[in-house]
């Protein structure tokens, strides 16, 4: 379509014609660049950022698979790692006012969005906090190789994951394309074609590094995170170099950060009703349910079959359960 390829450079333009192409969830395409699944503007925008970014040692990187908890763990990382600025009770703080993805911004979205305009990195203060989908090897060779700069990674059961990632995909998409079936959302699925996926690949990339440097990568599930939010966050602030106190747990900071960052809580701030995200989606549609296994109320005993047979033969040998 010509409305997907607008904005890209003509290099772009001949390097997206030569890639194999599948059919997308919210625009007509999806293309298979450095081994994952995903939209034109996304290829141009994360060849940008692989040709351009410098990574600092003191950098957080919020890699995850989309619709597997990502806002909730910028809402955490944010709110943590900022909490001598903005104190986690203020009437000001920026969680109010803002969404996740505006306080954290997205790699392959906001900060390279426009190849035509390199981002300008003055008005970041330190420690720098991004966000990304990007499968691991694809990430820019600063952040793999020469710098100490942190990763906390975010996955979620797949069958979730699915769900997620379809309603969201059909309230999200180009008005011109009609509503994607659930059976024929599931087959691209399974078959790992879905934006940043397959899915199996995007968890083992980061699962090995966080194995092999696991102070580089802090490996999370939305499950844990469901069952155990305390637990995950002390590990999470650790990890990130801002362990909380005794003080501060005594004083209820643990426990504040996570009120404030709720599903319950966060759905019903101001900026996540009525706010968008760029021109992109009503933040509101981030916001769903926020739960567990919503996907037993959609999947045939078929389908869970033939994902938990995939789950099971793509996962297994490393040791990811869901
Ligand atoms: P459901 O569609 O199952 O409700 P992402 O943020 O990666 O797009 O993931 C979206 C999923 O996380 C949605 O799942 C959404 O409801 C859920 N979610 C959003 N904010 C949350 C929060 N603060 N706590 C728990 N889950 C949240």
């Amino acid at each position: 379509s010509n409305e997907e390829q607008d904005n890209l450079s003509q290099d772009m333009k001949d390097l997206i014609f030569s890639l194999p192409r599948e059919k997308g969830w919210r625009t007509p395409y999806l293309y298979l660049f450095q081994g994952f699944w995903c939209q034109p503007a996304e290829i141009q925008a994360i060849s940008t950022f692989q040709n351009h970014f410098q990574a600092k040692d003191s950098d957080v990187f919020v890699a995850t698979v989309p619709k597997s908890g990502t806002t909730w763990l910028k809402a955490l990382t944010f709110a943590t790692v900022n909490r001598q600025h903005h104190f986690i009770s203020s009437k000001n703080h920026p969680l109010l006012s803002f969404n996740p993805h505006d306080l954290v911004p997205f790699i392959e979205y906001t900060v390279y969005g426009n190849h035509e305009n390199l981002p300008n990195f003055s008005n970041f203060h330190e420690p720098r906090l991004f966000g990304t989908h990007v499968p691991f090897d694809s990430l820019s060779n600063s952040i793999k190789d020469s710098s100490n700069c942190k990763i906390v990674y975010i996955c979620r059961n797949p069958f979730d994951t699915f769900i997620s990632s379809w309603v969201f995909c059909n309230k999200i998409k180009q008005d011109s394309l009609p509503t994607l079936g659930l059976d024929e959302a599931f087959e691209m699925f399974c078959n790992g074609k879905i934006g940043y996926g397959p899915f199996w690949n995007h968890m083992l990339g980061y699962w090995k590094e966080s194995q092999e440097r696991p102070k580089r990568v802090l490996f999370l599930k939305y499950e844990d995170l469901k069952d155990d939010v305390n637990f995950e966050l002390k590990k999470l602030a650790k990890f990130l170099n801002c362990p909380f106190t005794l003080e501060e747990e005594s004083e209820g900071v643990i426990e504040n950060i996570i009120k404030l960052c709720s599903f319950e809580k966060m759905k019903e701030f101001e900026i996540n009703k009525i706010g968008k995200f760029g021109r992109n989606f009503e933040n509101k549609y981030l916001f769903r349910k926020g739960e567990i296994g919503d996907w037993t109320n959609y999947l045939s005993p078929s389908m869970v079959e033939n994902l938990s047979k995939v789950i099971e033969e793509k996962l297994s040998e490393c040791g990811l359960k869901f």
